[in-house]
């Protein structure tokens, strides 16, 4: 059994060298430490993605009980995820998203423009941030909180998904949930614009959703939204910046559109997802049984050779792309074309600079399991020296 520690300096800095041993040594293994069997091959991860039947988002089907008694559209199941699944994802092709996009570029370029004298600026705290939560909260049609206070609460919440690993960022991550449901329940009461949130209310009754239920959905919807896009452009714009000719390359539009997948594909900001098994099941040679726990490293998964040529290389016009960096099956990413309009916007605004960046100092990373980014990217427009 591979004592496999997400938390350890080496895997925080850099799993992948790991991660390939661990495919070819010990591609379904069981995690004391984790309490669950990992997953690190394409195929395997993919297959329980897409098997609802037997590996469960809703764990009350493994025998597990759930903290909630209001559940979300994350941690159902079809059929009962179907019709809330289905409200939000024609929601989302409603609002007008290219709007989003632009407004989402212009803003970019604003930044950039103040930046473009600093000494440094940090992408992922003075840009990436500001842009991501604006775009999501355009989205759903509410006002745009304070950045750096919704930030400070988003990320004790990301890190109390660490809660198992370290007991001690659970109650920083408690604080802020109360803080955030605060937030949302002021969008109760508050005049809301047209949006995404506006459309799933007025439908829910129509659809047979509980209000709670799309209350729920819809704060998952703004987290999750928040943070992982951040921590996706964040390791998008490292990349490139470890790689100026890639991002000079990625002024051909049609680079740009493959591009972005192949980024989130090279680096992926959610390193894995949990389900549940709901009656005895193989995978490979293992036996997993009901309420057992199966992670999916989707970082391992998407540097797995057997899926990918070359899978340590950034390859801008890689296609097909079927990498698993917003899911795979009925929970896929249901944002995911959000997700790419902004990584789009904030690489096409650092193309558009009147100078090229740079890396201004090493990224810092905090000890995190779940979502991997640097939470500091510094950057600069000046020439080396000057
Ligand atoms: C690049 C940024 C993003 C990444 C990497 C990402 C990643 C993911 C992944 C991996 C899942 C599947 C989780 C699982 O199967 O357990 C997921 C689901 C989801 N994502 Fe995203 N996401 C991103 C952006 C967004 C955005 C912008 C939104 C909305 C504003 C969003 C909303 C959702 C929702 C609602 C689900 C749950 C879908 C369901 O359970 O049916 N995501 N995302």
């Amino acid at each position: 059994m591979p004592d496999y520690d997400p938390l350890s300096a080496v895997m925080v800095t850099d799993p992948y060298p790991t991660y390939s041993e661990l495919r070819d040594s010990a591609p379904v293994f069981w995690s004391d430490r984790l309490d669950s069997w990992v997953l690190t091959r394409y195929e395997d991860c993919r297959a329980v993605l897409g098997d609802a039947a037997n590996f469960a988002s809703d764990w009350r089907r493994a025998g597990h009980e759930s903290a909630s008694t209001v559940m979300s559209m994350q941690a159902l199941d079809p059929p009962d995820h179907t019709p809330i699944r289905r409200l939000f994802t024609t929601a989302f092709r409603d609002q007008d998203l290219d709007h989003i996009g632009d407004m989402a570029l212009a803003e970019t370029t604003e930044l950039l423009e103040k930046f473009s004298t600093a000494e440094e600026f940090d992408f992922t705290a003075e840009l990436a941030r500001p842009v991501a939560l604006s775009a999501v909260c355009r989205l759903l049609g509410v006002d745009i909180p304070p950045v750096a206070d919704f930030a400070a609460q988003s990320d004790a919440l990301v890190h109390g998904m660490d809660a198992g690993l370290r007991p001690e960022v659970l109650e920083p991550a408690m604080a802020a949930r109360k803080e955030i449901n605060e937030l949302i329940a002021g969008w109760h009461h508050a005049t809301r614009g047209p949006g995404l949130l506006t459309q799933v209310l007025a439908g829910a009754a129509q659809a047979g959703v509980s209000e709670g239920e799309i209350w729920n959905s819809s704060r998952v919807l703004f987290l999750a939204g928040f943070s992982t896009t951040v921590g996706a452009a964040a390791n998008a714009v490292l990349a490139l910046l470890e790689r100026p000719e890639a991002l000079e390359r990625l002024r051909d539009p049609k680079l740009l559109e493959t591009g972005v997948d192949e980024l989130l594909r090279f680096d992926s900001p959610v390193q894995g997802t949990t389900r549940a098994c709901v009656r005895r099941t193989t995978i490979g040679d293992v036996t997993v049984e009901r309420g057992q726990l199966v992670l999916m490293l989707f970082g391992a998964a998407n540097r797995d050779p057997a899926q990918f040529a070359s899978p340590d290389e950034l390859v801008l016009d890689r296609s097909p792309n079927r990498h698993l960096s917003l899911g795979w099956g009925p929970h896929a990413c249901s944002g995911a074309m959000l997700a790419r309009i902004i990584i789009r916007a904030l690489v096409t605004g650092l193309i558009r600079a009147p100078r090229p960046p740079r890396l201004a100092g090493p990224p810092v990373r905090e000890t995190r399991a779940t979502l991997r980014y640097p939470d500091r990217l510094p950057v600069t427009f000046r020439t080396a020296g000057s």
